[in-house]
């Protein structure tokens, strides 16, 4: 499917979106957080994507935020609204049963540190830089940013950054936790492809019931153990496990169907 903002690619069970606006350092405008919608719905129901690489156009940015254009003379009701939509297309990839990884190419900052953070983890090309910015503006993060900083690098941390507006760089960034590698620029989607590689090659329902599980952890509305058992007992009924048990008994290679 082709997007008006968005570059993808499909190759070898990865999918690669690229946000494209590098004149406006990717920006997230309205027509962007459709697109990633779209997007999140395409990798939702194409049996030929395994996992997922988001990342920016251009040298410069990850995302530098959401489109502060759009912002301004919008009402309360419009604040809310726009950021209730900001978090239902970034829980959607949060909830993503597939891996989604983002590759931060320069900027993460406001609403693009809030869609880094909403992925299942993050490779940093050096130059990367990240932030929440917003009090600048006279705003707080409205994409999950307040709650996914604290889950990600601590309470103490993330309360200094959102206050200060300060930016970290990828080494910071790497101490903190907030991203997994740093590397060079040019080794960013190398670096991704080479470990979704190997989660390809896993189980996808247990991958996803992984994912499941370790999301359970920051939603109050369920026990998180309690989705462990499911999930665990649910694994029980695949012929992926029934696969993957008896490949290691007969010493072979598994031969995952995702069923
Ligand atoms: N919304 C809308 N436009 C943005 C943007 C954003 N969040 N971030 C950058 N842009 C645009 C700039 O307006 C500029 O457009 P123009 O060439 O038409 O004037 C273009 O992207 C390039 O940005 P510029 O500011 O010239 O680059 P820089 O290298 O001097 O500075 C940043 C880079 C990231 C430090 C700076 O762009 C910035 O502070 N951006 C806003 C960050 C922010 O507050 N994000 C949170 C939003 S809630």
């Amino acid at each position: 499917m082709a997007y008006q903002t968005l570059l993808t690619s499909l190759d070898q069970g990865i999918f690669t979106i690229t946000i494209n606006r590098p004149d406006k350092l990717n920006a997230i405008n309205q027509q962007v957080m459709t697109d990633l919608n779209n997007a999140m719905d395409e990798v939702y129901n194409n049996a030929d994507i395994k996992s997922v690489i988001l990342t920016g156009a251009g040298p410069k940015a990850f995302v530098a935020g959401a489109d502060i254009s759009e912002f301004a003379g919008a009402t309360v009701a419009e604040g809310m609204a726009l950021a209730k939509k900001g978090q239902d297309v970034f829980f959607k990839i949060e909830n993503s049963p597939k891996p989604v990884v983002a590759c931060v190419n320069g900027f993460a900052l406001g609403g693009g540190c809030e869609l880094a953070m909403s992925c299942h983890f993050r490779i940093a090309s050096s130059n990367a830089k990240f932030g929440q910015p917003e009090v600048n503006l006279g705003l707080i993060p409205g994409y999950g940013g307040t709650q996914r900083l604290v889950q990600l690098i601590g309470k103490g941390r993330a309360m200094e950054l959102l206050m200060s507006a300060s930016m970290i760089d990828a080494a910071t960034a790497l101490q903190y936790g907030l991203v997994n590698y740093v590397v060079a620029p040019e080794e960013l989607i190398a670096k991704a492809i080479s470990i979704l590689t190997v989660v390809n090659e896993k189980a996808p329902l247990a991958v996803a019931a992984c994912i499941m599980s370790a999301n359970a952890v920051f939603n109050e509305n369920v026990d998180g153990y309690s989705v462990e058992v499911a999930e665990f007992g649910k694994c029980f009924g695949t012929d992926d496990m029934k696969e993957g048990t008896t490949a290691f008994l007969e010493k072979r290679k598994a031969n995952f169907n995702g069923k």
